[in-house]
């Protein structure tokens, strides 16, 4: 039997890309992840080369070719990481690796930034302050301290953008990226050109804005001889992770509901029913994919944290199984306490210098009390996030990510967060919203998905919560 028309969602995670091959139905015909490294040069440093990302989109389309035939494929989505900086020569080359959102070393250029422009100011016009792990600061410190490379770029590109360049040989940036720069006025849809010159920063770099939705270009016989897709199929713009994994459960600008990922970041995720940014811009506001604003509150090691404790702590089992023994333990983790701020904060601290700590240790602390209070402490950062939410954010939440895999922890992030999450049938991620998208253009509207599984607060629990 003939293979169904797809759209191919391709998503440049931190640690691989995933492709993702989705049905006019919604369902999924193939997927893939292809990994690739990250380099820490220095402590706080995170970086990728661009060069990896396109080398893994090629292997990606190849295997997905191979699998459903050239023919099947309609268009491409593209989703990413988001707030990379990928500055790009004239000759379409990197001018340097590609620095990224996890990257902590921008914390003098975003003090100058702020200094430059008072901070009420960037919150105002571009709906967020400046951030250590967003583009501009970025831009800021390769100014400071890689010269040549920044002479050298005459593009900024966002990672997924890097992709749709690569295959069609169109420079261009859409707004859920582009609203995670730091220089997206959210009021005109443009770039906030007089905020860049303020800050000294060149903003010939800055390349056209397209909608989230829009077809960006064709599949080049360059792109198609590298990767095996068809020559001259449809690329669409697509957009940031979190803006296509909310486009994937069905969220939407001023409609009900939120999301809470448990990845290696925890996000909070709910619709926005204007473009009102935290007077304090301590969570940010970024565009959604079809229009409108989302906030998102950052808490910078979830699923981070855990794997963080997982090897710190070397202890038997798989992670479920220590998870649930951890959870075995009695509310409070023998008194132990973790602060997850191994790679900074953000929400709602906004500083970069924080950092993780344990204590209320004793004689009697036990390797499983030490992982439920990691396993506690992401809990509560989390309602850190969800009290700077406008009304405390939405009272029910798609809950997803790696995270998401353990009954007991999201059983205590409904408890903690007083929240009723809701496990998504199938786990759409960037990749499935990225696939959406480019059915979008199309005209045809995926529908969400259903929920599989439910937590609801428990009210025995909440005494010994609070
Ligand atoms: C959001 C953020 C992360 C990255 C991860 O502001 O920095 O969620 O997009 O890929």
């Amino acid at each position: 039997m003939a293979q169904a028309p797809v759209t191919l969602g391709l998503d440049v995670g931190t640690s691989g890309l995933k492709a993702v091959a989705m049905t006019a139905d919604g369902h999924i015909a193939f997927e893939t992840t292809q990994p690739y490294p990250m380099h820490t040069p220095q402590p706080g440093w995170t970086e990728q080369d661009p060069r990896d990302w396109w080398h893994a989109a090629v292997a990606a389309c190849q295997d997905a070719t191979a699998a459903l035939g050239q023919d099947a494929i309609t268009g491409i989505g593209l989703s990413g990481q988001m707030h990379g900086l990928v500055p790009v020569a004239a000759s379409g080359e990197p001018t340097a690796h590609a620095i990224l959102w996890n990257d902590q070393r921008t914390g003098p250029q975003a003090a100058a930034l702020a200094a430059a422009v008072p901070e009420a100011e960037w919150i105002r016009r571009t709906g967020n302050p400046p951030i250590t792990g967003f583009q501009l600061t970025k831009w800021a410190w390769l100014r400071d301290h890689a010269p040549d490379a920044y002479h050298a770029a005459t593009t900024l590109l966002f990672p997924k953008d890097w992709i749709g360049f690569k295959l069609t040989g169109a420079r261009y940036a859409e707004p859920t990226d582009g609203s995670g720069s730091n220089v997206l006025d959210i009021h005109t849809g443009d770039w906030a050109y007089d905020l860049i010159e303020r800050s000294e920063l060149r903003s010939d770099v800055f390349p056209a804005l397209v909608p989230s939705t829009a077809v960006v270009g064709e599949v080049t016989p360059e792109a198609a001889a590298a990767s095996g897709l068809p020559a001259g199929i449809p690329v669409i713009a697509g957009a940031g992770d979190n803006a296509a994994a909310a486009h994937a459960l069905g969220l939407r600008s001023g409609g009900p509901g939120g999301s809470l990922s448990l990845g290696t970041s925890g996000v909070l995720l709910a619709p926005a029913a204007s473009a009102e940014p935290d007077p304090q811009g301590r969570v940010h506001l970024f565009a959604m994919a079809t229009g409108g604003f989302a906030y998102l509150g950052v808490t910078q090691s979830a699923a981070g944290s855990l794997a963080w404790a997982e090897t710190a702590l070397a202890g038997s089992g798989s992670t479920g199984e220590r998870v649930d023994r951890a959870f075995a333990r009695p509310i409070g983790a023998g008194g132990a306490v973790f602060t997850p701020y191994l790679a900074g904060e953000r929400s709602p601290y906004l500083d970069d210098s924080l950092r993780g700590s344990f204590h209320g240790l004793s004689l009697a602390t036990t390797p499983d009390d030490l992982l439920r209070a990691v396993l506690e402490g992401v809990a509560f950062s989390l309602r850190d996030v969800a009290s700077i939410m406008p009304d405390g954010g939405p009272d029910r939440l798609w809950l997803t990510g790696g995270g998401s895999r353990s009954d007991a922890w999201a059983q205590w992030m409904a408890d903690v967060l007083n929240v009723t999450l809701e496990r998504p049938e199938r786990t759409p991620g960037p990749a499935h919203g990225a696939a959406a998208l480019a059915w979008e253009t199309q005209g045809i509207h995926m529908p969400a998905p259903q929920a599989c599984r439910q937590w609801a607060p428990n009210p025995a629990a909440k005494a010994d919560i609070d």
